[in-house]
């Protein structure tokens, strides 16, 4: 019998959620399973202000996704920002929707629903002065100041289509997605702050558009005031247009399916793709599943400290929050500064109740010890949630007591940013919790795990996730290439949308999300592709062959592995330098997250016959398991493979 931990009464008590127990969660979760259109239609009138309110639901099937994405309300119309704002202005006008807090402790401030309303009109109004039009690309590379989520709205205003790039992207990353959705202007601001450091974003996005000729203009924020380079005629300071510009009130009327954002995110293979959400099924699925799983109420403070350069921070502080009328706290700097009790001391100062973070940080900082927790009054506290990686049931035992000093519950939540929210989860009062599982779907997923040869497991089992039913914020296609969408996750299980993880479920139903079975990383919660990292590398002079992988790692989750093969005149041959030498290619092409932890210099890959890399010895190696290779007889030289073992590096 696992450890299972039961609701505590403080999480149940006051509760007006739907979902009370597990028998709730069943039966919704078989309505929504039998009778999705019903479900949807039902939900998305109750939670959407939608202009003409939809009729049909659910239309396309996992079979025919070549020839037809699949749609859900498809006859409806809308603008999402009237859901987040408008509609809040008459009940929740003065209710604080975003508090800010600075980098430095206790700096920042808040915007009412209706100063949001008001900023977002405007920028909205700046855009369209600058010429963006329905359905022309915005990029926004920024910080965590809340004008970034005002771009967001402003460009949802408009019907534009934003795609946020993560400021710790490269300007050769950011000129990529740039090129790739065809952007006419960007969004920056001055610097970044986080830590202490400053960021250099304009800086960053000026070499990115050297040469670029598609970007018309250039809106930059004002954050610190640091000189900045200027190109006349494609420059415009924010607080020079948008708190004059003409705000726009009438929303831009958009069908349920016009994209409503991009958000590039790597892949086993080739570059990153641009996933594309759109309005309608993208806002409902947004806004049910955060009220439902955190057990949103109306007197919440509620705090997800991710980047809105992820997904999560779109899904989990922008417009699930908003268009539920939450108070959403914007975070700018980082767990650790000044110390490792920052989360905490901001929940204390803002009296956070919901409070939603990664793994990784939970590690690193269950690592310093408690007293950075225990001195901070932590009583407002009512649910905790995890996303982005598998938590370890330490880690996840020591967010339950100490921060959670057992009274709250612990909501471990899978999804990717193709799934667009929350897929698999426990729901707050109603769900039994055990540490590292991930627990139940949520109504709409229909999990299947996967054997070898492709056939579902029954009952309790490991194997590959796949999801057999379409919910309403999945992903609809990639940006431009609807084919690479449909091969990358209907092609491996046709039939079945393929999550790229692999599962055990166990006696009870329970999930247990195991980690990537592709050749997708996940470093401290963010993912990479092993493919990105191999392109940068043999670009490096001295490097003939790369091939890359990931190993288990105390705090990050998984660390970078790299094998290098030398070019037969490499002037560099002492590891250390190649690996410097590495690291500062890739942080130059694809960003500062992109870091290499262990480089090891092979005499060749293990390639089979047919020029393969057999990846699954250099996996097995990096994770130091060189005693179950498996069978290598079908290398082309087995040979590498007894150098390969001998030379392992490891971090200890
Ligand atoms: C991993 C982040 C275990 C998983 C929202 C997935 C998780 C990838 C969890 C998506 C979790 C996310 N437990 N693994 N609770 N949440 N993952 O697209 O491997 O940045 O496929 O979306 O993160 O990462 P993405």
């Amino acid at each position: 019998m696992s450890e299972t931990y039961d609701v505590p009464p403080r999480v149940r008590a006051g509760s007006r959620s739907p979902i009370q127990s597990l028998a709730d969660w069943r039966a919704a979760w078989l309505a929504a399973r039998d009778d999705p259109d019903a479900t949807w239609l039902r939900e998305t009138t109750s939670r959407l202000a939608w202009q003409k309110a939809p009729s049909r639901g659910l239309e396309g099937s996992f079979h025919d996704i070549a020839e037809a994405p699949i749609r859900w309300f498809s006859d409806g119309e809308l603008n999402i920002t009237e859901s987040c704002l408008d509609r809040h202005l008459a009940t929740r006008g003065d209710k604080i929707a975003i508090p800010w807090e600075g980098d430095e402790p206790g700096a920042g401030g808040q915007l009412s629903y209706r100063e949001l309303h008001q900023e977002v009109c405007r920028a909205a109004g700046a855009l369209r002065a600058m010429g963006v039009q329905k359905g022309e690309r915005v990029i926004i590379y920024m910080g965590m100041v809340p004008e970034a989520a005002i771009a967001m709205l402003a460009c949802a205003r408009l019907g534009a289509v934003h795609s946020v790039v993560f400021g710790g992207f490269s300007a050769e990353a950011l000129r990529d997605r740039v090129r790739d959705c065809d952007a006419s202007v960007v969004i920056t601001q001055d610097q970044g702050v986080r830590g202490g450091r400053p960021i250099p974003l304009k800086a960053t996005c000026d070499e990115a558009l050297e040469g670029e000729r598609g970007v018309t203009a250039v809106l930059v924020f004002q954050r610190t005031g640091a000189d900045v380079g200027w190109v006349d005629g494609r420059d415009v300071w924010w607080h020079d247009c948008v708190p004059t510009a003409e705000p726009v009130t009438e929303a831009v009327v958009c069908a349920a399916e016009d994209p409503l954002f991009i958000l590039y995110t790597s892949g086993s293979t080739g570059r990153p793709k641009g996933v594309v959400h759109t309005c309608g099924g993208y806002l409902t699925w947004a806004s049910y599943t955060h009220e439902v799983v955190f057990d949103l109420r109306e007197d919440d403070v509620y705090a997800c400290v991710a980047d809105v350069g992820w997904i999560t921070g779109h899904t989990y502080i922008v417009y699930g929050p908003l268009c539920n009328g939450a108070t959403t706290l914007m975070f700018e700097s980082t767990p650790l500064y000044p110390d490792a009790g920052r989360y905490w001391d901001l929940v204390a100062r803002h009296r956070v109740s919901i409070f939603y973070t990664a793994p990784t940080a939970i590690r690193a900082l269950a690592a310093q010890g408690d007293d950075f927790v225990t001195r901070y009054d932590l009583s407002s506290l009512r649910v905790l949630g995890t996303v982005g990686e598998p938590i370890n049931p330490d880690a996840w035992r020591w967010y339950r007591e100490v921060v959670g000093a057992g009274r709250c519950t612990i909501v471990d939540t899978w999804w990717q940013t193709e799934t667009g929210g929350i897929a698999i989860t426990p729901i707050a009062p109603a769900t039994p919790v055990r540490p590292g599982s991930a627990t139940l779907p949520n109504p709409a997923i229909v999990p299947v795990l996967m054997d070898d040869q492709g056939r579902p497991i029954v009952g309790p089992g490991e194997g590959r996730l796949c999801l057999a039913q379409p919910w309403p914020g999945m992903a609809r296609t990639v940006w431009g290439d609807h084919p690479r969408y449909v091969s990358t996750y209907f092609s491996t299980f046709p039939g079945f949308y393929f999550t790229g993880d692999g599962c055990r479920r166990d006696g009870d139903g329970y999930h247990w999300i195991t980690g990537r079975v592709d050749d997708v990383l996940n470093v401290s919660g963010h993912r990479m592709g092993t493919a990105e990292f191999e392109a940068v590398l043999v670009g490096v002079d001295s490097i003939a062959e790369a091939a890359v992988v990931g190993f288990p790692h105390a705090l990050k989750g998984q660390g970078v592995y790299a094998y290098l093969v030398l070019q037969p005149d490499a002037d560099i041959t002492e590891p250390e330098a190649l690996h410097a030498a590495a690291n500062a290619a890739c942080r130059q092409q694809i960003g500062a997250h992109a870091r290499i932890d262990l480089v090891q210099l092979v005499p060749g890959l293990p390639k089979t016959r047919s020029g393969k890399v057999m990846r699954r010895i250099l996996r097995k190696v990096a994770e130091g398991q060189p005693d179950q290779l498996g069978d290598v007889s079908t290398l082309a030289d087995p040979s590498v493979v007894a150098s390969i073992v001998a030379g392992a590096r490891s971090l200890s």
